[in-house]
């Protein structure tokens, strides 16, 4: 490569940092609206190694609208969160996704964090989740908030993966 297309190079990456950036800025949490739904299957589609039908997304959209959070600039989905309660006092988180260019920027931590403060005021102290247990990236986030491993499930996934049941009490 010569200096030129080096130079290039750099300026194109500074643009794309500071286009990240600018939509970090712009970006909300708020509960999905139906119209976002297929722009959250695609994410979940790309990112997640289960696959989900399209009823279960609207299922547990109808069923708990507070549990489903997106980060979005406008139209634009950049992170999802899916969780509900399961029994009086308990949530569960289903499903969380950043897409892979605005990861290690803090969006995940803020669905998260959503979704715990709309667990609360529902009188949820007690949270659970399942992870791959190869999932290290998951791992280390939810370790982060403070979620602990309660358990191996054996053979969890559809492809015979096992799982770690994570839990955390606010
Ligand atoms: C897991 C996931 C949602 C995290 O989203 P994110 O926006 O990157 O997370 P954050 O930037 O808020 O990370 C918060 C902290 O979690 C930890 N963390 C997140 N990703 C990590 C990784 N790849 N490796 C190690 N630690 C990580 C770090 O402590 C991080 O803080 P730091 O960046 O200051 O070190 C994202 O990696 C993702 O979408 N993965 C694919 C889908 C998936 O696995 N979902 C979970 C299914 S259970």
């Amino acid at each position: 490569m010569d200096s030129e297309s080096k130079h290039i190079g750099r300026e194109y990456c500074i643009e794309g940092v500071i286009s990240c950036y600018q939509i970090i800025l712009r970006m909300m949490v708020h509960r999905l609206s139906r119209r976002q739904i297929p722009s959250v299957m695609e994410l979940a589609r790309s990112t997640l190694t289960e696959i989900y039908s399209p009823s279960t997304f609207i299922a547990i959209q109808e069923q708990c609208p507070e549990g489903c959070l997106v980060a979005a600039e406008g139209e634009n989905v950049i992170g999802f969160i899916m969780g509900m309660e399961t029994k009086p006092g308990k949530g569960k988180i289903l499903m969380l996704a950043v897409r892979p260019e605005f990861r290690r920027q803090g969006i995940g931590s803020m669905l998260l964090k959503s979704l715990l403060r709309q667990f609360t005021v529902r009188g949820i102290f007690s949270i659970t989740l399942e992870t791959r247990a190869n999932n290290t990236a998951a791992m280390a986030f939810y370790r982060a908030h403070g979620f602990e491993v309660k358990k191996i499930v054996p053979k969890f996934y559809t492809d015979d993966t096992d799982a770690y049941e994570m839990c955390k009490s606010v």
